[in-house]
């Protein structure tokens, strides 16, 4: 039995987990910093990594205890030291260095973006023993992260071997949620606002454009859509830049239209990723690595229709859905711990040099 403690400090959750044997996760403690980040619509980097310097000691207190261990029982401690907020990685990774050197514990350096591939292969420990549980990732996968950051589709062959196959040119599809909030006036995080406004809407009411960029191409837009979502608001302007002048303003839509907007907005961007989907099961089955799974993972993967659309096409493609539990969607660290078991099985450790690093590696 293998017990990995994980921390995740990259963006604006302080969070830190305990996992056993890379799956079962005993622990899963996350310190949101929303309220702090909410009156600028977005994380102001600054403020983040000074919360996560409050936040970072009582939270791995936590998980510890909630996870009925000690420090001298756990096997590694894991940190997501990449991509992320320079400054709020540097939080966590300072903080894993420490327990790593106090404790006499290897270290692991873990990519935040690859773990969000694996947070559909965490189960709650208390159901380790559960028929529900759907057993590991089957491989070749399909994997796909949709968050504030990335949206990348990746050839998976194991749990280590992954090679993107397409990505965003542009915004993320969380960013264009993230904007989307920002242009309603629907509150922050903006990805749930814009969800829960969605399903009251008719999504058929606009017709908002699903960029497809060539008949082949496995790579996504956004940007179009999301002005396309501003000019469907305010109307078309006139001038440009800071003298451009909008027609109206949220305020002169009706409840409904508001509503008909966020769905028709959610239906585009859904069925965009959707689309790039099914094109990049065929592409892997032409290349020989027909998908045995469709692995999701990112904040978005939270998103009711996209969750639904996931589930539709699995069915149809007859390719097993992994996505995660609603507590893994999001950042968390049972992510990272987990994602370090296959790292702690190899003993690819990390030296005490292990550096924060702002960009990502795939
Ligand atoms: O994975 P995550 O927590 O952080 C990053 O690694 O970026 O993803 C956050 C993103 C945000 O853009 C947020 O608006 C979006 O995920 N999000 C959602 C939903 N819940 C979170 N987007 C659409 N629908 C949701 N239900
Ligand atoms: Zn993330």
């Amino acid at each position: 039995m293998t017990l990995i403690l994980g921390l995740e400090t990259s963006c604006d959750e302080t969070a830190a987990a305990v996992v056993c044997d890379g799956r079962f996760v005993m622990s899963n403690v996350v310190a949101s910093q929303h309220e702090l980040h909410e009156r600028y619509h977005g994380v102001v980097p600054e403020i983040a990594s000074r919360a996560h310097l409050q936040s970072i000691n009582p939270v791995v207190q936590e998980a510890l205890e909630q996870a009925g261990t000690s420090l001298e029982k756990i096997d590694a401690i894991a940190v997501g030291h990449r991509p992320g907020l320079i400054g709020s990685l540097l939080v966590g990774v300072s903080a894993a260095k420490t327990l790593s050197w106090a404790a006499g514990k290897p270290l692991i350096g873990i990519d935040h973006v690859r773990a969000h591939l694996h947070a559909a292969a965490l189960v709650d420990a208390a159901n380790r023993h559960d028929q529900d549980d759907p057993g590991p990732l089957e491989f070749p996968a399909l994997g796909l992260v949709v968050s504030g950051g990335h949206t990348s589709l990746y050839r998976m062959t194991s749990p280590a071997d992954l090679t993107p196959i397409g990505q965003t040119i542009d915004d993320a599809v969380g960013e264009a949620y993230d904007k989307v909030a920002v242009i309603l006036k629907a509150g922050y995080p903006g990805g749930p606002k814009v969800d829960k406004l969605a399903q009251q809407g008719d999504p058929t009411a606009y017709d908002l454009p699903r960029s497809m960029l060539g008949k082949d191409s496995l790579d996504f837009s956004f940007s179009g859509l999301k002005t396309a979502v501003l000019y469907a608001v305010r109307g078309h302007p006139k001038g440009r830049g800071s003298d451009a002048r909008f027609e109206r303003s949220i305020e002169d839509l009706t409840e409904k239209q508001q509503a008909d907007i966020a769905a028709s907005f959610q239906a585009a961007a859904v069925d965009a990723v959707i689309k790039k989907l099914e094109r990049a099961v065929k592409h892997m089955t032409e290349q020989g690595d027909a998908p045995r799974s469709l692995v999701i993972g990112g904040g978005v993967s939270a998103n009711s229709l996209l969750r639904t659309r996931v589930a539709e096409l699995g069915e149809r493609l007859h390719i097993a859905v992994r996505i995660p539990a609603f507590a893994y969607c999001l950042d968390n660290a049972a992510m990272i711990a987990g994602l370090a078991h296959t790292h702690y099985q190899a003993k690819d450790f990390a030296d005490l040099d292990l550096p924060a690093v702002a960009s990502g590696s795939v």
